[in-house]
């Protein structure tokens, strides 16, 4: 174990380079003009994993973007980990805000700044950097390990449920392991043991075949953005309670014990509040913070387009409006039910002056674990080692999709375990990932093979 963390602490240097060209792929899933791009990121990242000595790599074809796979399976008696991750990133626009081109990574202040270094190519980075120093020193891995790092996961996962289910033997494991979310807070590590789903939906709204004259016509016809406005509003009330009937039906209440325990975790509410430049914090008062964005659903208007938005001024009246929305939800809400409620809803307060469509885009279901298992207990270990400090743990309101399905399919724990941290922007212009706790990552995937080697099958 010494000459493996030995290895890691003077391969810094080289560790950054390399993540550099895994980073300066730009594999961005949502856009048809990137998907040469996303494929060569699977053949660099299987040609990374072959060059460190995994074995049986191949992508995967789906329908979808390739899934890479490794494995190294010669631990005889040993716990075999399944690690998940994902290589493809969130498009990159504005472009203009961002201080360094996000696909040429650049170390400022401590952080690699680039679009995927904390989201999640860092990290799925720096297990790959554990995993080689145990090859390299040791030539073996203390357990067996079956490796799936995916390319959709920013667009919903849509192909990978179908290939878990078929694939359920060949990727049985004793525990899931993750790194694709975020820390409590700097110099605060965390377990995660709870994601929110997601609903993701498009309404169209038309009014007219063309758009009009609005002195002709004011008046006669009904304004499909003021229509689409209206309906939006009446998905929630004032205090932030989402109104479609059945919403909350499933919704898991959160138990003394949780609130209790999240109340002595070192959050700062002012703190949050200024560093978002937000100048009053909204949602359900009866609930903090902290419960709002990890245990309770909501209902987002992720984008809104209709009619003239150029300089200057035009009256017209817009033949259409749209809106992208989307709800996270809670354990143990159903996304499929929830769209039906949804389309309900939504056919309910819909006007006759207007044609109204949704179209149901991805969803993906919440998860939520006990943490009381020796693997996750293993993890805590191995996160004291590389980062000093035991871990606190807590929920997530940000979503995997397939973390349920690895919880129905294979029924074994999943440990996920973060080194992003809260406000390192992904999604967002100027990514970064803190440089620190990617090192330290490395040295607790490092412990955490061992730790779990240890924990037994
Ligand atoms: N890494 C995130 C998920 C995440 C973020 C987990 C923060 C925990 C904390 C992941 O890549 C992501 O962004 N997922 C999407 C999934 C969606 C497209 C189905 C999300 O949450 O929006
Ligand atoms: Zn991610």
């Amino acid at each position: 174990m010494i000459s493996v963390i030995d290895h890691i602490q003077t391969s810094r240097d080289r560790y950054l380079a390399e993540l550099g060209q895994f980073l300066a792929i730009p594999s961005i899933s949502a856009l048809p003009a990137h998907a040469g791009d996303v494929r060569r990121c699977a053949e660099w990242l299987g040609e990374e994993m072959r060059r460190i000595g995994l074995e049986n790599v191949a992508l995967i074809e789906t329908p979808g973007n390739p899934v890479v796979y490794a494995d190294w399976l010669h631990a005889a008696d040993a716990p075999t980990i399944l690690f998940y991750g994902h290589y493809d990133v969130q498009p990159v626009d504005p472009v203009d805000l961002w201080e360094s081109p996000p696909f040429d990574a650049t170390v400022r202040d401590g952080e690699i700044y680039a679009r995927g270094a904390a989201d999640d190519k860092g990290q799925v980075f720096m297990h790959l950097k554990a995993i080689e120093a145990f090859l390299k020193q040791t030539a073996r891995l203390p357990v067996n390990i079956k490796l799936i790092i995916e390319g959709e996961e920013e667009v919903g996962s849509a192909h990978l449920d179908d290939f878990v289910r078929a694939q359920k033997d060949r990727l049985a494991a004793d525990v899931v392991v993750i790194s694709d979310s975020a820390m409590f807070d700097r110099g605060v590590p965390s377990i995660c043991y709870a994601l929110r789903g997601l609903a993701y939906f498009q309404i169209d709204v038309r009014g007219t075949t063309s758009d009009l004259h609005s002195g002709v016509f004011g008046g006669a016809v009904a304004n499909p953005a003021m229509v689409l406005a209206q309906m939006l509003a009446q998905m929630k009330d004032k205090g932030g309670r989402i109104r479609i009937p059945g919403f909350y039906d499933d919704v898991l209440p959160l138990s003394e014990e949780e609130r209790k325990a999240w109340q002595a975790l070192p959050f700062n509410e002012k703190k949050y509040r200024k560093d978002l430049g937000a100048p009053k914090l909204a949602g359900e008062s009866e609930y903090s913070v902290l419960e709002r964005v990890w245990a309770r659903p909501t209902f987002e208007v992720n984008g809104l387009n209709s009619g003239f938005t150029g300089d200057g001024a035009k009256t017209v009246i817009p033949a259409t409006a749209m809106a992208k929305v989307s709800m996270r939800l809670v354990p143990n809400q159903d996304p499929d039910r929830v769209a039906e409620l949804f389309e309900a809803h939504v056919r309910k307060v819909a006007p006759k002056t207007v044609t109204v469509t949704v179209t149901r885009m991805h969803g993906g279901k919440p998860w939520i674990t006990s943490y009381d298992n020796r693997f996750v207990q293993a993890a805590g270990r191995a996160i004291e080692q590389g980062f000093g400090k035991s871990p606190v743990f807590c929920r997530e309101g940000g979503s995997i999709p397939v973390v349920s399905t690895f919880q129905e399919q294979l029924g074994v724990p999943a440990v996920l375990f973060g080194v992003g941290l809260p406000d390192e922007n992904a999604h967002a212009p100027n990514e970064r990932l803190d440089l620190e706790n990617f090192h330290n990552g490395i040295v607790a995937s490092a412990y955490l093979y061992d730790e779990i080697a240890r924990a037994g099958r």
